[in-house]
């Protein structure tokens, strides 16, 4: 089983494979395989895992290029990163020390593979998995659990690391706005968006990942994808259960619903079942 690395609001490696037997795409109706908003990856390898995408070409991209810079040099320098990171601990005090070297002058100069395990470092240990920097790009999650004991040199992170290294071998990642990446998607190839979500309390915009994702974007992207299925693309997307999301998609798209298991907190007993929805156009 292919495991992601990275802990990520919204990942979908438990129900990826379920959003896509809602729709009833099957492996061998589409070419290639696009995805604009990766992430850590949680959809791609639940999919690769249930066999959708066996025998294509995955194309991955996200805006965040701390993510797809760390995937990209895994796969050729995986050793210098794992070197790198064995001289991490887990402290409060060490996770604040390295977190904030990014506001250090000295930060710069620092090799691509030290910046690499400072990444799966901090992604371990920050809140909740949260991504999150401040207008000058720094990352500024605060620790996740003062009372946790856990292992971050534990063997089966580092095989999982290991074994995510060589899954992803083949995978093509960019780090572009997810315009440009989408147009390049030729006919019968699939696109599946797992984009910020609107959010469910009716602000006007989603501030959680680098930028906005405002309304204004989330059309962008509908009309996008609708010009893109005209084009001969299958898309499937998915949004947060609220009518805003409807709205945006139920002219012109199929739409069903999904049950996902979300943490509302890092405790087991956090969990709350939220309703998604997936839009999807097929041909
Ligand atoms: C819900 S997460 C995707 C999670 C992913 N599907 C998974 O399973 O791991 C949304 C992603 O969109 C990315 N993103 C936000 N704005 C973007 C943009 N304009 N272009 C491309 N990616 C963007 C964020 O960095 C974030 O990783």
């Amino acid at each position: 089983m292919n495991d992601t690395i990275l802990r990520w609001a919204g990942n979908k490696n438990k129900i990826a494979h379920e959003i896509f037997q809602k729709t009833g795409i099957k492996p061998e109706q589409f070419n290639n395989f696009y995805e604009p908003f990766c992430g850590a990856l949680g959809a791609t390898l639940n999919l690769l895992n249930n066999g959708y995408l066996q025998n294509k070409q995955v194309y991955l991209n996200d805006k965040n290029a701390e993510i797809i810079n760390l995937y990209s040099n895994l796969r050729t320098n995986l050793r210098n990163i794992l070197n790198e990171y064995a001289l991490f601990n887990n402290s409060e005090a060490d996770y604040y020390t390295i977190r904030n070297e990014d506001k250090l002058p000295s930060f710069g100069s620092r090799t691509p593979y030290y910046k690499n395990a400072r990444t799966i470092y901090l992604n371990s240990l920050c809140f909740n998995g949260l991504y999150r920097v401040n207008p000058k790009n720094q990352f500024n999650v605060p620790y996740g659990d003062p009372k946790s004991k856990k292992n971050i040199h534990d063997i089966t992170k580092l095989q999982n690391i290991q074994n995510f290294a060589q899954t992803i071998q083949p995978f093509n990642f960019s780090a572009i706005d997810y315009v440009s990446f989408i147009q390049q998607a030729k006919p019968g190839d699939l696109i599946y968006c797992d984009p910020p979500y609107v959010p469910l309390d009716n602000k006007d915009s989603f501030d959680g990942y680098l930028g906005k994702f405002d309304m204004n974007e989330q059309c962008k992207l509908r009309n996008l994808l609708l010009q893109k299925y005209h084009e001969g693309c299958h898309v499937i997307i998915s949004n947060s259960y609220c009518q805003r999301s409807i709205d945006l998609y139920q002219q012109d798209f199929n739409i069903t619903d999904i049950d996902v298991r979300r943490s509302i907190s890092a405790k087991a007993a956090g969990r709350i079942m939220q309703k998604e929805i997936i839009a999807y156009k097929l041909h």
